[in-house]
C-alpha cells in the first residue's frame, strides 16, 4: 500500500468514526443524559419559568391572529410542552406538534395536554432542527423558544424552518420572554438565573441572526428585542420573526398564458 492510498484510507476511517459519533448522540447510551435534561427542564418550566408560557401564548395568539386560525402549528424544541399546551388551549382549530430531539420530553407534554383536555390536538415527533421531518410548505406557524442557542449549524436549521413554512406563514424563534410579561416577574426569573443554556449578548445574537438571514436570502424578517416601557432595564431576550412571502401574483398569471 503506497503512502497516498494509506492517507486516503485513514481519511475514510476518520469519516466513518465521525459518522458513528454523530449516530451515538442519539443511541441508547446517550439516553440517560437526555432523560435527566428533560426532567430538569420540566422542573424549571413548572417552577421559575411558569409565568413565561401563558404570557407568551397570549402574545403570540394575539399578534398572529391564531384564535380563529385552522391548520398546523409546530413548536420546535418544545421540550416538556408548557408553551404548546398554553397555545393549544387558546387555538381551538389548530393542531400542534412538538418537534424535539429529546423524546424524554414527550411524557411530560402528554400529561399536561391530558389534564388541559387538548391531547387530541397535540402531537410529538422526534425531530432534529437540522433535518426536519416535515414536507415543505407544511406549517401555518412555527414557534421556538429557548432552543436555537443549542443548534450546531444554525443556518441549516433556519433554512429548514423556512422550508416547512407555508407561504404567508410566520415563524417566531428566540429566547427569553415576550413584552407582555410583567417586568417584576421577568426580573425575578432573571434573578433566579435566566433562561438556561449558553449565556448571550443581545447585540451579538442580533448580528448573528441578521448574518444568517442574509446568507439564506430570507426576507422579510424582524428582530424583536422586547423592552417593557415601565422598566426598560430588564432583559427580555431576543426573537426573530420570519414571514414567508406568498408567491408573487405574476407567477399564477404567467402559468395561465403558457
Ligand atoms: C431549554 S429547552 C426549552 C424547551 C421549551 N422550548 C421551553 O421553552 O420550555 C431546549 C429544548 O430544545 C431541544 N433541542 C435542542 N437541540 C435540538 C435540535 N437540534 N432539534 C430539536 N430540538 C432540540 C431540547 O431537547 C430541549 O427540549
Amino acid at each position: 500500500m503506497n503512502r497516498r492510498t494509506r492517507t486516503a484510507m485513514s481519511f475514510l476511517v476518520l469519516l466513518a468514526a465521525l459518522a458513528t459519533a454523530h449516530e451515538a448522540r442519539i443511541a441508547p447510551e446517550y439516553a440517560p443524559a437526555l432523560e435527566r435534561a428533560a426532567a430538569r427542564m420540566n422542573a424549571s418550566a413548572q417552577d421559575r419559568l411558569a409565568p413565561v408560557y401563558p404570557a407568551m401564548a397570549d402574545w403570540v395568539v394575539e399578534r398572529y391572529g391564531l384564535a380563529e386560525m385552522a391548520g398546523i402549528g409546530i413548536d420546535l424544541g418544545g421540550g416538556p410542552g408548557d408553551l404548546i399546551v398554553e397555545l393549544a388551549t387558546r387555538t381551538p382549530a389548530l393542531y400542534w406538534i412538538n418537534a424535539d430531539i429529546n423524546t424524554h420530553n414527550f411524557p411530560y407534554l402528554y400529561r399536561k395536554a391530558e389534564s388541559s383536555k387538548i391531547a387530541h390536538r397535540i402531537g410529538a415527533v422526534f425531530a432534529d432542527a437540522h433535518a426536519l421531518p416535515f414536507k415543505e410548505n407544511y406549517a401555518d406557524i412555527v414557534v421556538s423558544r429557548g432552543t436555537f442557542q443549542f443548534w450546531q449549524e444554525k443556518p441549516t436549521a433556519f433554512g429548514e424552518i423556512y422550508r416547512i413554512l407555508k407561504p404567508g406563514a410566520v415563524a417566531l424563534i428566540g429566547r427569553g420572554y415576550t413584552e407582555n410579561l410583567e417586568p417584576a416577574v421577568a426580573q425575578a426569573i432573571r434573578d433566579k438565573q435566566g433562561d438556561g443554556g449558553p449565556k448571550y449578548e443581545i447585540e451579538e445574537t442580533a448580528a448573528e441572526l441578521r448574518a444568517i438571514m442574509k446568507k439564506l436570502g430570507i426576507e422579510p424578517y424582524r428582530i424583536l428585542v422586547p423592552e417593557h416601557e415601565r422598566q426598560p432595564g430588564v432583559k427580555y431576550g431576543i426573537w426573530l420573526e420570519i414571514r414567508k412571502p406568498h408567491k408573487p401574483a405574476y407567477a399564477k398569471e404567467s402559468k395561465r398564458t403558457d
